[in-house]
């Protein structure tokens, strides 16, 4: 079992995500009315957002799955990005949207935005649970965002910590002493 005592406040309940994913899906549902959408959910950590978010959207979607990394030292290899599984479907003249979990330093989402990029997409946008804004370390913004958060660790609905907490129903800050 999870220790509860590693578990710190607790941000979003379960009822307060499903509101904002309804929410969520409700604007993209719209927005792109009479299209048709992949949604490209970035494993490991947007798969429960994902899972969510494609429940709410009523345009005809598809949804796949890409897990890459970022090279940890981003002041030598920021450019980079190592795809571990890439989507094996044809992406161009289709709207992608990139459905992340959390935006930290915008590495990732950064890299893959420009990677996907050069696949001719009719359009690409970047749908993202959380965003971090004040850890940003290159210029990038989501078109959808469910909360903008401080600047804690997180885990729960999806986020883990050491492969941990992804099945947790809500978010939470995860407390400083198991990760210090
Ligand atoms: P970025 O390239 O720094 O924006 O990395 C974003 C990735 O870092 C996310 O997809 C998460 O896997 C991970 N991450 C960033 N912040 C947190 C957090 O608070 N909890 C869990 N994972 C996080
Ligand atoms: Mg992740």
């Amino acid at each position: 079992m999870i220790d509860p005592n590693s578990i710190g406040e607790i941000l979003y309940s379960p009822e307060d995500i499903s509101k904002r994913v309804k929410e969520l899906g409700k604007q993209i549902s719209e927005e792109y009315a009479g299209k048709e959408i992949i949604l490209v959910c970035i494993l490991k950590g947007s798969y429960v957002f994902t899972a969510d978010l494609s429940r709410e959207i009523d345009v005809p979607c598809s949804v796949e799955f890409m897990q890459v990394s970022s090279y940890a030292d981003s002041t030598v290899s920021s450019g980079s990005l190592k795809i571990i599984k890439d989507i094996n479907v044809p992406v161009d003249d289709k709207h992608l949207i990139i459905i992340e979990d959390i935006i930290d330093t915008g590495i990732t989402l950064n890299n893959l935005k420009k990677m996907l990029s050069t696949r001719n997409p009719a359009s690409l946008k970047l749908c993202a649970f959380l965003d971090k804004p004040s850890r940003r370390k290159v210029d990038i913004e989501a078109d959808y965002v469910g909360y903008e958060v401080e600047d804690n660790f997180l885990v729960g609905y999806g986020l883990d910590y050491a492969q941990k907490y992804r099945n947790l129903p809500f978010v939470a800050i995860l407390k400083e002493e198991i990760y210090k």
